[in-house]
C-alpha cells in the first residue's frame, strides 16, 4: 500500500485533495479484501480440521464477515472518485489549453477501462482467486500506477496550469 503523505505533491491543491482520496479509497479496499480473504481461508481450515477430526472440536471466529456488499460499494466508490478525479483535470486542462491534455485524456480513459474490468472481476463472483487478484490490484498496482501518473503527467500538467494562471482551488 502506498501512504499520500509519503507521494509527492503537485501544483494545485485540488489535485492533491483527489489523490489523497484515491490513495484512501485503495487502501480501504485493500482492508476489506484482506478480512474477506482471512474469513475465506480461516472456514477453508475449519471445514478441513472438521473432516480430520471429526470431533465436536470448534475454533472461535476472530475475524467478521468478508463483507461482500461493503467491497462492492468501496469498488464503486473508487470508481466514481476516479471518475470525478479525471474530470477535474481534464476540465483544467481544457480551459487552460494545456498541450498535451489529448495523450493525458487518453491515459485516464485507459485506466477507467481498466478500473472498470477490475470491478466487473467482483461483479461476476467472489472467489478466493478474485479476493486475492483486487488485493494486489488495490494494494499494488493501482497504487503504483497513480504514484507514476502523479510524478509525471499531473505534474507536469499541474505545473504548467500554474504558470499560465491557474490558482490552487
Ligand atoms: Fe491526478
Ligand atoms: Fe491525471
Amino acid at each position: 500500500m502506498i501512504d499520500f503523505e509519503c507521494t509527492p505533491q503537485v501544483d494545485l491543491e485540488f489535485m492533491n485533495r483527489e489523490h489523497r482520496k484515491a490513495f484512501d479509497d485503495a487502501n480501504a479496499l485493500k482492508s476489506l479484501l484482506d478480512g474477506a480473504l482471512k474469513r475465506r481461508l480461516y472456514d477453508d481450515i475449519k471445514e478441513l480440521q472438521e473432516a480430520v477430526l471429526e470431533s465436536e472440536f470448534e475454533i472461535e471466529a476472530e475475524v467478521s464477515e468478508p463483507g461482500a456488499v461493503e467491497i462492492e460499494q468501496l469498488l464503486q466508490t473508487l470508481l466514481l472518485d476516479t471518475v470525478t478525479h479525471f474530470e477535474l483535470e481534464e476540465q483544467c486542462m481544457e480551459e487552460y489549453r494545456f498541450p498535451a491534455r489529448a495523450e493525458h485524456n487518453q491515459e485516464h480513459l485507459r485506466v477507467l477501462q481498466w478500473m472498470a474490468e477490475e470491478h466487473s472481476l467482483w461483479t461476476a463472483g467472489c472467489s478466493v482467486e478474485t479476493i486475492i487478484h483486487l488485493s494486489d490490484y488495490a494494494a499494488d498496482k493501482f497504487p503504483k500506477w497513480l504514484l507514476n501518473h502523479i510524478v509525471t503527467m499531473d505534474t507536469v500538467t499541474a505545473s504548467y496550469i500554474r504558470r499560465n494562471g491557474g490558482t490552487s482551488l
